[in-house]
């Protein structure tokens, strides 16, 4: 409680020191303008806007991404070949951006009505892909096991 009295005043201060307030519908403008240079930009829509990635991969991460992949992912993706459910994961890394990536997963009810990539997969397969409830840092393990797919299977 106390925590979030002082996060209030803060807060407060912060915002009564800003040099312009701006107003709500100033502000949905702005945000509807950043979210659609964030889709023209091919990142997709979500939390994640940067990703930095590994040179040479993360083993471990790798690992844990593999292991997601086989517990959430591999009833409906397959890492090479075609499509089952989902698309095959098979060049993911060279054909879409990895923040992209993560707000597909991450991000999977809003990227689908919103996304126009995401749009045109479900087109093509009909299904939605249900949110499964992955965290921000399983959903970078599990794009560090994509990149290590594309590498031990190239497409
Ligand atoms: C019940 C089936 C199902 C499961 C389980 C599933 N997906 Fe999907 N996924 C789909 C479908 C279907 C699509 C295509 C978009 C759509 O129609 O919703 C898709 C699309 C994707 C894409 C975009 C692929 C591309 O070609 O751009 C990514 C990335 C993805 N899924 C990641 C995941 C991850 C990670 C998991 C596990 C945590 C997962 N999916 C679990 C069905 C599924």
């Amino acid at each position: 409680m106390k925590k979030i009295l002082v996060f209030l005043v803060v807060a407060a201060v912060v915002f009564a020191c800003g040099d312009k307030k701006e107003s709500a519908s100033e502000r949905i403008l702005r945000e509807k303008k950043e979210k659609s240079a964030q889709i023209d930009k091919g990142l997709g829509l979500g939390e994640i806007t940067t990703v930095t990635l590994n040179d040479p991969l993360d083993d471990a991460m790798v690992r844990s991404g593999k292991a997601i992949y086989e517990m959430k992912c591999a009833a409906c993706h397959k890492l090479k070949g075609s499509r089952v459910v989902g698309p095959s994961w098979a060049g993911l890394t060279s054909k879409r951006k990895p923040e992209w990536i993560m707000n597909m997963i991450t991000n999977v009810e809003v990227m689908l009505d919103k996304d126009p990539t995401a749009r045109k997969l479900l087109e093509e397969c009909l299904t939605r892909m249900p949110n499964q409830n992955v965290s921000i840092g399983d959903a970078r393990d599990i794009l560090e096991f994509m990149y290590k797919n594309d590498i031990d299977n190239p497409s």
